[in-house]
């Protein structure tokens, strides 16, 4: 290894997770269980995406709610809050603030053709506001204000992150060198967990049918009884195959929570069938599980503890913020 390696700071990373509803079993092995490892590596920088929420309609109480439990998740899971910087969008002005700066170096054709616009407004008819619209300017300013040389995001928060990068290039063309245009990050071991009711979907908290998901606060009874339900196929064989999507989706999960290969999965339950199977996910699952429902439990009974750290974290986000929002308002031309 060469000494600039050693002696080199750590790489940035930045990622923000809406707090719309539950969080899922398929936003912790395919997400948050990533965060918590990236902090050992990175520099690393999350948020609660609250004012994202807001573009579809929220319950004023819910919402507030929400934002709480989910900043408390992210203690929960390990990610520690002294080591990283952990805070809630809003409570950065500067999110709200660059927006604008870069709405005005955005066109209106290339937001029209985000797919989670159309998606999204297709099934709100009755909501196509302009946040919802713009709501991608929002992530390129949450993203390019902490300068980070990584994003991780998923297969449905790519095309944003692509746009992202393309207002940085062209912003720094204009104005000059103002923001890092960032990489995304895919990592390592970032499974896709699918509905354990209809495995061509992906597993998600707005599905009705509230069998299809695992919260990661799910008491055990209720995460054994959703394994138990989850839909199969009659072949009764435990094996990984593109025609036996539920299956598959079982041995994703349950390779992401033990760390054991397909192959050893496979080879554990072969011969036997689908109900031992099933019940030794559930149990895998609801173990790995209950210590951060125990956490949590413990994390959200304090709310001063919990105000004293994510004013902490928004202190330590403006700080960064603050620097790259104003040299954007100098470079603009604004006095200053
Ligand atoms: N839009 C992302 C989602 O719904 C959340 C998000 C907001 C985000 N700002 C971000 C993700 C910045 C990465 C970087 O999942």
């Amino acid at each position: 290894m060469c000494e600039e390696n050693i002696n080199a700071a750590p790489k940035r990373v930045l990622s923000c997770i809406q707090p719309s509803g539950m969080l899922t079993l398929g936003n912790y092995l395919g997400a948050l269980k990533n965060w918590v490892a990236m902090q050992e590596e990175f520099d690393c920088t999350f948020a609660v995406a609250d004012l994202h929420a807001i573009t579809v309609r929220q319950e004023p109480a819910a919402l507030r709610s929400q934002i709480y439990s989910t900043y408390a998740i992210l203690l929960a899971l390990g990610i520690d809050p002294e080591k990283n910087t952990v805070f809630i969008q809003s409570h950065v002005p500067e999110h709200t603030a660059l927006s604008w700066l870069l709405s005005c170096n955005t066109q209106f054709g290339e937001m029209s053709r985000m797919t989670q616009f159309k998606d999204k407004s297709a099934k709100h008819p009755e909501n196509v506001n302009v946040g919802l619209f713009s709501y991608p300017v929002l992530m390129a300013a949450d993203i390019l204000l902490y300068k980070p040389d990584f994003v991780p995001v998923g297969a449905d928060q790519k095309q944003h992150l692509e746009i992202a990068r393309d207002i940085a290039i062209r912003f720094n063309n204009k104005y000059g060198d103002i923001f890092t245009v960032p990489e995304p990050y895919i990592p390592k071991a970032g499974a896709r967990i699918m509905s354990l009711q209809d495995p061509a979907k992906k597993m998600s908290k707005s599905d009705d049918n509230q069998n299809s998901w695992v919260a990661i606060l799910d008491s055990k009874d209720d995460i054994i009884r959703k394994f138990k339900r989850a839909v199969t196929d009659s072949d009764a064989v435990v094996r990984m195959a593109d025609d036996k999507p539920g299956i598959s989706n079982l041995i994703t999960i349950y390779s992401a929570v033990t760390d054991k290969t397909v192959a050893e999965v496979e080879r554990e339950f072969e011969g036997k069938g689908y109900g031992d199977f099933k019940l030794a996910v559930g149990e895998a699952v609801a173990d790995t599980l209950a210590p951060i429902k125990q956490r949590y439990d413990e994390i959200i009974k304090d709310k001063k503890a919990l105000e004293t750290l994510y004013k902490e974290g928004a202190q330590k986000a403006e700080y960064v913020a603050r620097k790259t929002y104003f040299k954007a308002m100098k470079k603009v031309g604004f006095v200053l």
